[in-house]
């Protein structure tokens, strides 16, 4: 069935678009996510009362910051801070303006998927913190690993705003290991984990009343819409949440509300819906205490120190190679 598609494909984009909505059940990677639209709609996400995970972080941080920092400066011995998913960067400012204060020696690697966003975060930190040595790159989780394999100075690596949680257990496993793989004996991970708790708080928070999360979830047809002359009708498509309080996973789904067919222009590719068929597009995995030293252990990785906000809803932990 379209053979003839396939071998036309060129970027990862059409490659990935054409493999998770050809497959059964149908599924999109949130990667694709974050262009232009979807870093505003994700920074408008991150500023909603329901989305807890941001302002948590947020304060573990800054209750926590001179003890974090000084870990990651092991006596003033000069590192790179590395960070995988930078964002905006409104969070790492606060460890960046504690090790300001406390004189350490750091260049600070901001990496991320979305150009866009490096670019505002090197100006932001420019203009607030001029202090601060910033070398932004960008590329997704897996490029950077091979990236950081330049790195030669010691390295303390953060993972924030549970964006581990977008991977399913064995690839976060894979991912540590390939982490780990780089690190030497003196460096740290430093790594954010969302809690399990009330599954109502969760719903809530991948489900806001005022249609935000929906918007950011359906950007993504509306991305393929614009890059693979689609005519997906995102109306046609209803934002759907699911929590399991057992495993943790929180899934969203775009799930299509009629018998439907979209044609995708570009990679020369039509695809039908049944009426409530649905496209899987993200997981965000919520922890506890033993899933994590699960992980951590198949990765090679032993746990130092654990930090919790006090409100008890976010933990973050520091990691060696063992
Ligand atoms: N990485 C974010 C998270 O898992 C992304 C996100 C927030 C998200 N809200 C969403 C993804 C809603 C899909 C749907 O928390």
């Amino acid at each position: 069935m379209q053979q003839h598609t396939i071998s036309k494909l060129k970027t990862a984009f059409e490659k990935d678009v054409y493999k998770g909505l050809t497959d059964y059940p149908k599924h999109l990677s949130s990667k694709y996510f974050y262009d232009k639209a979807g870093d505003q709609l994700f920074q408008d996400i991150m500023e909603m009362p329901e989305y807890y995970l941001t302002r948590c972080e947020f304060r573990l941080l800054e209750t926590n910051a001179r003890d974090i920092c000084r870990k990651f400066s092991q006596q003033g011995k000069p590192f790179n801070l590395i960070e995988l998913g930078a964002g905006d960067g409104k969070k790492t400012k606060i460890l960046l303006k504690e090790l300001l204060q406390q004189q350490a020696d750091f260049q600070y690697l901001p990496i991320d998927i979305s150009g866009n966003v490096l670019g505002q975060l090197q100006t932001s930190v420019r203009n607030e913190l001029p202090d601060v040595d910033i070398q932004p790159m960008e590329g997704t989780y897996f490029d950077v690993l091979e990236k950081l394999q330049d790195v030669k100075n010691r390295k303390v690596i953060l993972f924030l705003g549970s964006n581990i949680g977008n991977l399913l257990h064995t690839r976060a496993i894979d991912f540590l290991k390939g982490i780990r793989k780089l690190m030497g004996p003196e460096d740290l991970l430093f790594i954010g984990f969302d809690q399990k708790k009330d599954p109502q708080t969760i719903l809530d928070a991948y489900n806001d009343p005022t249609g935000i999360t929906e918007a950011f979830n359906k950007n993504i047809l509306v991305r393929i819409n614009r890059e693979l002359d689609g005519n997906f009708e995102p109306d046609n498509f209803k934002h759907w949440e699911s929590y399991d309080p057992e495993t943790g996973t929180a899934r969203s789904f775009l799930v299509s509300k009629i018998e439907q067919s979209v044609y995708l222009g570009k990679i020369d590719l039509r695809i039908t819906f049944d009426a409530w068929e649905s496209i899987h597009t993200e997981i965000s995995q919520k922890y506890d205490h033993r899933t994590v030293e699960w992980l951590a252990d198949e990765a090679g990785l032993m746990t130092g120190q654990v930090f919790e906000d006090p409100e008890g809803c976010y933990k973050n932990y520091i990691f060696r190679k063992k």
